[in-house]
Formats: C-alpha cells, sequence, structure tokens
C-alpha cells in the first residue's frame, strides 16, 4: 500500500465476508531505519492533504520524507478508511522490505510468468511468508499492476 486506493478498492468486496483481510505497507530497507514509507507501523493520526489519517510526521506535524524501492509506495500518509479499519482492528497491517519485495518479484515472474510490479510484490512477499505455516486455506492476491516498467530497474540494481 502507498495511500491504500488499490488495496480498499479490494478490501471493499470482503469487509462483511469471514476473511482475514491483510494491508502490506513498504519496510524499504527496514523499519529500524528511517528509510521507509511505513505509516501504519510507525505513523501517527494527523491531517495530510486534507484528510485525517495516519501520517509519518514531525513533531511539528510536517511530513516526512519516504523511500521504498517501489517509487508508488513512497507517500506518507494512508486513505482514511484504511486509517478506520487499523483502528477498529478489522484489517491486519503488515509490511514487506525491499529485499522481500525484489525476492518475491524474481520468484512469481520464475514460476509463473508473471512479471508483478514492484508496488504488488510486497503483497506477493507477504503471502509467500505466511504461506508456509498455512494449510487448507486460499490466499487472494491484489496484483494492482504489472512489473514491465519495472525490469530495466531490476536487472540494473541485480547486475543481470
Ligand atoms: C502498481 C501499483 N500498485 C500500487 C500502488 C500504490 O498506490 P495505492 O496504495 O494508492 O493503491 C501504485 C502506485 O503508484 C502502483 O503503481
Amino acid at each position: 500500500m502507498g495511500g491504500g486506493s488499490n488495496a480498499i478498492g479490494l478490501f471493499t468486496a470482503f469487509l462483511n465476508d469471514d476473511v482475514e483481510l491483510v494491508g502490506v505497507e513498504p519496510a524499504g530497507l527496514g523499519l529500524d531505519t528511517p528509510d521507509h514509507a511505513a505509516t501504519m507501523a510507525l505513523g501517527s493520526p494527523g491531517v495530510l492533504h486534507g484528510m485525517r489519517c495516519y501520517v509519518l510526521q514531525d513533531d511539528a506535524g510536517e511530513p516526512l520524507p519516504v523511500y521504498s524501492i517501489a517509487s508508488g509506495l513512497d507517500y506518507p500518509g494512508i486513505g482514511p478508511q484504511h486509517s478506520h479499519l487499523k483502528d477498529s482492528g478489522r484489517v491486519n497491517y503488515q509490511s514487506a522490505t525491499d529485499s522481500e519485495c525484489i525476492a518475491a518479484f524474481l520468484a512469481l515472474s520464475r514460476t509463473e510468468g508473471i512479471i508483478p510490479a514492484l508496488e504488488s510484490a510486497h503483497a506477493v512477499a507477504y503471502a509467500m511468508r505466511v504461506a508456509p505455516q498455512m494449510t487448507g486455506k486460499r490466499i487472494l492476491i491484489n496484483l494492482s499492476g504489472r512489473g514491465d516498467k519495472d525490469i530495466d530497474f531490476v536487472a540494473e540494481k541485480l547486475n543481470l
């Protein structure tokens, strides 16, 4: 999730169903570094772009610089609906790092021939993390975009 529009588009169809909903935000280089955009994990309630929501902000309420390997995820806020769903506990918000994202990008490309956008690969990374502990359950991943746009970037980063 960046601002969360792709995720909320899928979540609204399942909010009243007996299913677990998980939103995955970018942990970048790690939640213990300043280089992430993990608004839900490390943000606090504030106002950004006219909306009250969770915000990564400084003491004066100014948005902090954010970072993710996926350029579409570097946003210091999150939609108000997600903020409410976090407070109500209906959605479980988790994060995935840059390296987990790259590993998921490669895994889905190699095993299924589906190249996910780096943004979407964060969700794939989370699914890969939890799937081994799950039995008899189905996982639906929101592949919000295709990764053709990211191939050159990933190839350069990995010296491929
Ligand atoms: C493919 C893709 N998925 C997800 C996002 C994240 O945006 P949002 O969380 O607002 O859906 C972006 C943003 O550019 C994107 O390009």
